[in-house]
């Protein structure tokens, strides 16, 4: 049983991790050795080329996987140490995961896929709970519809609201806005800066964008499954200046658009 929260500055630390997928004659190297934390109420985002290792490490580090050796400390709790049951419990109360694929159940309402993770759990989220998130989330007159009829950035809002229902200290996003226009992937954004900085939630999330980045306190590069580099105060030229540099992302950077603004103001 974990009784308590932890008092280090880190809401999530990764020492050495590894993780190899396969058998012997057949094995990925996803995760060689990763070492880093995330500090409370920071919003870090993770960026590196296709099969680099991203979803890999944000699985991990939320314990939806476990890592080959190597380990992750939640709050301060060691997930490997933990039984099913213990990390169930963590993971429904301390952590929220936002899936490119909203992953929303086309049959419920908005509400109601919103309170499922609780209703799940055999709880009921407090009086006017969901109306809050919901509001949060600028959907609060939308909580009787069902997902076919909203837009997909109201669908990932939805998926938002559901993720920050039980008010979770981590939030994992992995490419939240990767299905979104520009301006609905802002507003997302916005809305997950602003729960690291009003309710200091720790956010942790990964794109290939360097805008959707730039909207972070801190930028992670992992090019096959190991950390080259780090960013702070990133904006969107200096994280694609550094994509280049790495040159990872020839293909899906404009970099004739992005060395036009290198230096200048977003
Ligand atoms: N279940 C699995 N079995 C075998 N190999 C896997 C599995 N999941 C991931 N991999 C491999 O591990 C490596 C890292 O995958 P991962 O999904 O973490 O990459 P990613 O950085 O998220 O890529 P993308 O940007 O395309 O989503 C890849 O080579 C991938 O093929
Ligand atoms: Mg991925």
């Amino acid at each position: 049983m974990f009784t308590q929260t932890g008092n280090t500055a880190d809401a999530v630390q990764l020492r050495a991790v590894h993780k190899v997928y396969g058998k012997r004659d057949n094995q990925v190297v996803a995760l060689d050795g990763v070492t880093t934390r995330f500090g409370r109420g920071t919003f870090t985002a993770i960026m590196g080329p296709s099969g680099s290792g991203k979803s890999t490490l944000l699985q991990c580090a939320a314990g939806l996987d476990q890592p080959t050796s190597g380990s992750v400390l939640l709050e301060d709790h060691e997930l490997s140490e933990m039984n099913e049951t213990e990390l169930t419990k963590l993971r429904r109360d301390r952590i929220g995961f936002i899936f490119q694929a909203f992953n929303l159940l086309p049959v419920l309402t908005v509400r109601q896929n919103v309170t499922l993770p609780l209703r799940l759990a055999g709880r009921k989220p407090a009086k006017g709970r969901v109306t809050e998130v919901l509001e949060q989330v600028g959907l609060a007159e939308r909580s009787k519809h069902r997902p076919a009829e909203l837009s997909g950035g109201q669908q990932q809002r939805v998926a938002i609201a559901r993720a920050l229902i039980s008010n979770p200290a981590v939030i994992f996003a992995d490419e939240p806005t990767g299905a979104l226009d520009t301006r609905t992937a802002r507003d997302v954004l916005g809305l997950l800066r602003r729960a690291a900085q009003a309710t200091g939630q720790t956010i942790v999330m990964v794109t290939h964008d360097p805008v959707a980045a730039s909207y972070a306190d801190r930028v992670v590069f992992l090019a096959d499954g190991r950390l080259v580099g780090e960013l702070h105060s990133p904006t969107p030229e200096s994280v694609a200046e550094r994509m280049t540099h790495l040159g990872a992302f020839a293909d899906d950077v404009p970099l004739a658009s992005s060395a036009t603004f290198v230096g200048g103001q977003r």
